[in-house]
Parts: structure tokens; C-alpha cells; sequence
């Protein structure tokens, strides 16, 4: 059975969407995106031979090797015109990892990007809205008491607001996340020795803002 981190990806792929999941590793996802008919064919890549291997591995033991088109390669190095890809997977990452795969040539092909970043969403959102995406969806999940975040961007021009980019245009108006934010911000506020004054301020500016937006939320 697929993990709720990687079923929740899933259903932001859309039967027309020509997707390239990047990073693919175990492949389990693309797998899953076939065989439930969410896409007809899919194009799954990863960087390092060994994890490449595991996921061909995983998609020869389903038979789906017509439908799974694998190549090794760094990033979207690994396209070319002809594939026609317009959809970008990527999960499993950091977003420097992600930043850096998106600056290419092959981006401006692409309409729609699913990302599941480890870390930084608001560089995240900041740098790909700057790319000319707008973000259309997203999620907060647990799975395995670790937490994620899902972000879809689209393409398009919208002018977002600081807290917006900090917290998501959508998830900013998810209390269960921002509770999630404020608690992760308190239990690092009293670690801080108090020397590191900057930090402590910023940490606190942060404080006030979610305990506001949950308030006005309420
Ligand atoms: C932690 S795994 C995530 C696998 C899967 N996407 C998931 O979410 O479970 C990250 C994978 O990304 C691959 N990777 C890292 N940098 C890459 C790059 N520049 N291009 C393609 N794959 C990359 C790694 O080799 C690794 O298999």
C-alpha cells in the first residue's frame, strides 16, 4: 500500500498532465499512478544509479515497463523537446536540491509543478512565484508523526503578501497548521540562549504574527 505522504501527491495529477516525477528513487508512486489509471504513462528519473535500479526493479516485478519511462540523469537535464513532459514531481527534497533542478531551460515547458519540499517553503514559494507560477493547492499532512507540506504551482502572476509566502496563501488559513508553527516556534524560542538577541526577536516577531492570525482566524 502506498504511504498517505505519497497517495496525498497523487491526487493532484491529472489524467492530461505529462508528468516527470524527479528523484523518483522506489518509483512506488509513478506505480501507483498508473496502475489507478491516474495517467496513462509516466516518466520517473533519479540522479544516482542505485536508486534508479530499485525503482526499474519495482516497475519490471508490476510489468509496467510500457507505461514507466525511466531515465538517469541530473534533473531536467535528463529531457529533451520531443518528450513533450509539462508536469513536474518532486518529492523527497530539499529546497535547495529544488531550486537548483528548476534552473533550466526545459522550466518553460513546464505548466505545473507538485512539490513536497523537506524544509524552507517560504524560499520555496518566494523563489518558484518569481519563476511565474502562481500556487494553486495545497496540503498539510502527518504521516508516521512526521509532518509535510504539498504545493502546487500553476502558471500565472499573483502578487503575494510576506506571511503568505511564509505560511502558504492557502495553508495560512489552516489553523491546525499554523498551531503546528506556533508550537514549533515556542519549543525553539526557549532553546535560544538569550545572547542571540536577533534571533530571539525574529523568533518572536514570528510568535505574535501566528498567534494574530490564529486569533483572527477564530
Ligand atoms: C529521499 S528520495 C525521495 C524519493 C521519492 N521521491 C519519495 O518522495 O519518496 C530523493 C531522491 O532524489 C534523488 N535526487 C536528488 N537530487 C536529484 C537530482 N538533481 N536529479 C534527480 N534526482 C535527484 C536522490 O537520488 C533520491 O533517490
Amino acid at each position: 500500500m502506498l504511504s498517505i505522504r505519497l497517495e496525498s501527491l497523487a491526487k493532484h495529477i491529472k489524467f492530461n498532465d505529462k508528468v516527470i516525477d524527479i528523484g523518483c528513487d522506489h518509483a512506488l508512486l509513478d506505480i501507483y499512478l498508473v496502475k489507478n489509471n491516474v495517467v496513462k504513462k509516466i516518466m520517473a528519473s533519479d540522479i544516482h544509479e542505485q536508486a534508479l535500479d530499485a525503482g526499474i526493479a519495482n516497475i519490471k516485478r508490476e510489468n509496467l515497463e510500457e507505461k514507466i519511462t525511466t531515465r538517469l540523469g541530473d534533473g531536467l537535464d535528463v529531457l529533451t523537446d520531443k518528450d513533450n513532459i509539462d508536469t513536474i514531481l518532486i518529492s523527497g527534497m530539499g529546497t535547495s536540491t529544488i531550486l537548483k533542478i528548476l534552473d533550466h531551460p526545459y522550466l518553460s515547458k513546464i505548466n505545473k509543478l507538485v512539490i513536497q519540499s523537506n524544509n524552507d517553503h517560504f524560499l520555496l514559494r518566494n523563489s518558484i512565484c518569481r519563476l511565474g507560477f502562481i500556487i494553486k493547492a495545497e496540503d498539510f499532512l502527518v504521516d508516521n508523526h512526521k509532518h509535510y507540506i504539498n504545493i502546487v504551482f500553476i502558471r500565472g502572476k499573483a502578487k503575494y503578501r510576506k506571511r503568505e509566502l511564509m505560511y502558504g496563501p492557502i495553508l495560512i488559513h489552516n489553523t491546525n497548521y499554523l498551531n503546528f508553527e506556533l508550537n514549533n516556534c515556542l519549543k525553539i524560542y526557549h532553546l535560544i540562549p538569550k545572547m542571540k538577541l536577533r534571533y530571539r526577536l525574529k523568533l518572536g516577531r514570528e510568535i505574535r504574527l501566528l498567534k494574530y492570525l490564529l486569533k483572527k482566524g477564530r
